[in-house]
């Protein structure tokens, strides 16, 4: 059986001159961006989607130019959040054009291109081996979607990461240094114990972690306007990175996001408010970023 040391050069593959022509692709695709800053976890349903839409819509509404890139392929939620499930992709002037919500914040999600009733499908060269190739494909598609729509110029392009710890740093890894990191988790050991493994193995890394959001910390009554208990969690998680702030789950939201109805409806709400406390720390940090 040969092995991989018997394929001499890339073996007429041209697969280095590939990546080294996506990877300016990716490169000259972004220049106008300002800022990258992924959402992250590793803890799966904690907030992440709907911090990331709602953090856009914050820094949408002070005049930013924000874009988000939902790199859940398989589990895809901003379509459905930002509503933009039925949007087109028209030509843009040299590449393809983003859709865009109503207050302004162009979408990337697989959702507008995959009906919720079917699974991504990544062909996979045998029966049984699609582990082998699934993350290969993701970022090579990752790596597609980046080079081929118009990003720029942008404010902000913010990532909505999918679940796993081990997937965040694969996604460190391959958008480079330039990405910041913002971390959710929620007022559970079991959320923070799988969040401060995140926070180890990308303190490995030269990724920037601006901090963490502590999401569904309380919950919003709107009949006795307080916010109570959720978890039994008597202190505020330690993870080691600053708090950016923390947000009560708020049953509205989770309405308005499965309607992909904007929080600016919300914005006089506690949800509202911290989400616009998360936002300015956030312009705070990314403003103070060394420029790499
Ligand atoms: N603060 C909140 N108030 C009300 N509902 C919330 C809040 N945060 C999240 N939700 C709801 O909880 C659910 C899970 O949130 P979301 O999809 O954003 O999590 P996620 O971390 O992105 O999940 P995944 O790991 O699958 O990507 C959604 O239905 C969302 O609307
Ligand atoms: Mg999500």
């Amino acid at each position: 059986m040969k092995s991989y040391h018997d394929i001499a050069g890339d073996g007429g593959s041209r697969i280095l001159e590939q990546v080294a022509e996506q990877r300016t692709r990716i490169t000259d695709g972004l220049s106008g961006v300002r800022h990258l800053v992924a959402v992250g976890s590793g803890k799966g349903g904690v907030g992440k989607s709907t911090l990331t839409l709602h953090l856009a819509g914050a820094l949408r509404a002070r005049g930013l130019r924000i874009a988000i890139l939902d790199a859940d392929f398989n589990g895809p939620s901003q379509a459905r959040m930002a509503g933009v499930q039925e949007a087109l992709f028209v030509p843009g002037s040299h590449k393809v054009a983003l859709p865009r919500t109503r207050n302004g914040i162009a979408v990337f999600s697989m959702g507008s291109l995959i009906p919720e009733s079917e699974a991504l499908e990544f062909e996979s060269a045998a029966h049984g081996e699609s582990h082998t190739w699934r993350a290969t494909r993701e970022f090579a598609l990752l790596g597609e979607i980046l080079g081929s729509f118009e990003w720029g110029p942008l404010d902000l392009l913010m990532f909505d990461l999918p679940p796993g710890a081990e997937r965040t740093v694969q996604y460190a890894d391959f958008l480079g240094p330039r990405t910041s990191f913002l971390l959710v988790t929620i007022p559970s050991e079991v959320a923070r114990g799988v969040v401060a493994r995140s926070v180890a193995a990308l303190s490995k890394g030269p990724n920037r972690l601006l901090g963490y959001v502590e999401n569904m910390s309380g919950y919003y009554c709107r009949d006795c306007n307080a916010i109570k208990p959720l978890f039994f969690a008597p202190e505020r998680s330690d993870l080691g990175i600053p708090c950016l702030g923390t947000v009560p789950f708020d049953p509205e939201v989770a309405r308005l996001c499965d309607r992909g109805i904007p929080l600016a409806e919300l914005s006089d709400t506690p949800v509202g408010r911290a989400v616009e406390h998360v936002a300015q720390l956030l312009v705070d940090n990314l403003d103070r970023e060394p420029r790499r």
